[in-house]
């Protein structure tokens, strides 16, 4: 078995980890998501050059709270002396557990840099970054990769490879290449294949929308850890129907809708505690809104009405009124089971995080 560079904080054979997600894994869905079970998080990606600069927004994205470790911030760039001096700088200000690069971004803004998936068309570059940002940090530093730029490049094992001569400690991988971007299915068997040829634990990535999957992956690969993105988006208690598959526990089923709805509410809640300006923080958990209530009975006039809330109460008030609506329209999953079990961090996970963090 290999071991993780930093250690967890519960005893977990194959760790669950919450993807960076730009503009989704902040630090109150970190929390949340913490709170169903996932062991480690990471930040979204952070642009190395905003570091640096020492831009506002930037420092925003790099805020984390104790209760959310262990946690990687990660970080994107083409340059490798611009990725030390950024690694080195969020080592010494913010001190995550480890240092994740960012191989893997196939947005054309980023690329057309030469960033994230950008850095595949060149693998003496990938080994350079990785060099300069170990050589800048004390941490742990870590690396997620696609399996190449294009099907001509194709190569994960030899992405992966370089990332580990170069110093990562740990490899991520999301198999596609970024001409896929995020179509077709990812390949499980490149995972598989990446686990076989590095000395350092494999994190196996994509596709993983059920707690079952998490199993099957696990079986198929051999990966020494998991990373959900879309899958945990409004469903963050996936990662405890992960962790029970994982176990060979039965899966818990769905949460019932007024349970769901108390999530995101508290979710919400955190939300704008989280990020000063409340205004701009419901206009941005509105994404959230259309997640937690996808799937629903009448769901998608719910919505209309969600995607045009102000604030905090408009969110509470629609999520009501239809519990109300859809108790006297007899509907059913508004009971049901779904347990979920505490954590040290949180013994409450339906009450989530503490607010104003
Ligand atoms: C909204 C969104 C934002 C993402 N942002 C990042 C990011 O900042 N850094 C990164 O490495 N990957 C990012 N990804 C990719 C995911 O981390 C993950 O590799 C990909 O979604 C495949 O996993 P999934 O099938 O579980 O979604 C993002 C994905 C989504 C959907």
């Amino acid at each position: 078995m290999k071991t993780l560079p930093f250690a967890l904080r519960a005893r977990a054979r194959t760790p669950l980890f919450l993807a960076p997600q730009a503009g989704v894994s902040e630090s109150p869905f970190r929390r949340l998501c913490r709170s169903f079970g996932a062991d480690v998080v990471l930040t979204e990606f952070v642009s190395a050059e905003g570091i640096v600069r020492g831009s506002g927004r930037t420092a925003h994205y790099l805020r984390f709270d104790d209760e959310e470790r262990p946690i990687g911030i990660q970080i994107f760039g083409a340059d490798p002396e611009t990725m030390a001096e950024a690694a080195s700088l969020v080592t010494e200000v913010y001190g995550p557990d480890f240092v994740d690069i960012n191989f893997g971004c196939p947005v054309k803004k980023v690329v057309k840099r030469n960033g994230g998936s950008g850095c595949l068309r060149d693998l003496e570059l990938v080994g350079r970054i990785v060099r300069a940002v170990v050589a800048a940090t004390p941490l742990p530093v870590t690396a997620k990769i696609r399996s190449g730029f294009d099907e001509s490049s194709r190569d994960p094992v030899a992405i992966g490879r370089t990332c580990r001569d170069a110093g990562a400690r740990m490899v991520t991988l999301h198999p596609r290449t970024r001409a896929d971007m995020y179509s077709g299915q990812a390949r499980w068997d490149e995972i598989a294949a990446l686990v076989d040829a590095l000395d350092v634990p494999v994190i196996g990535n994509g596709d993983v929308r059920r707690g079952e999957d998490a199993h099957r992956m696990r079986e198929r690969t051999g990966c020494d850890g998991i990373m959900i993105a879309r899958g945990s988006h409004g469903a963050p208690w996936l990662f405890h129907q992960a962790r029970a598959a994982l176990d060979g526990r039965p899966v818990p089923g769905e949460p019932d809708t007024r349970t769901r709805f108390e999530i995101c509410i508290r979710h919400a809640e955190n939300a704008v505690a989280f990020e000063r300006d409340g205004d701009k923080a419901v206009r941005e958990f509105r994404k959230h809104l259309g997640w937690y209530t996808r799937g629903l009975a009448g769901g998608r006039r719910l919505r209309q009405r969600l995607f045009q809330v102000r604030d905090l109460s408009e969110v509470r008030e629609f999520l009501g009124r239809y519990l109300a609506s859809a108790g006297e329209r007899g509907c059913s999953g508004l009971a049901g089971g779904f347990i979920v079990t505490g954590s040290r961090a949180n013994p409450d996970p339906l009450r989530g995080p503490p607010a104003g963090r």
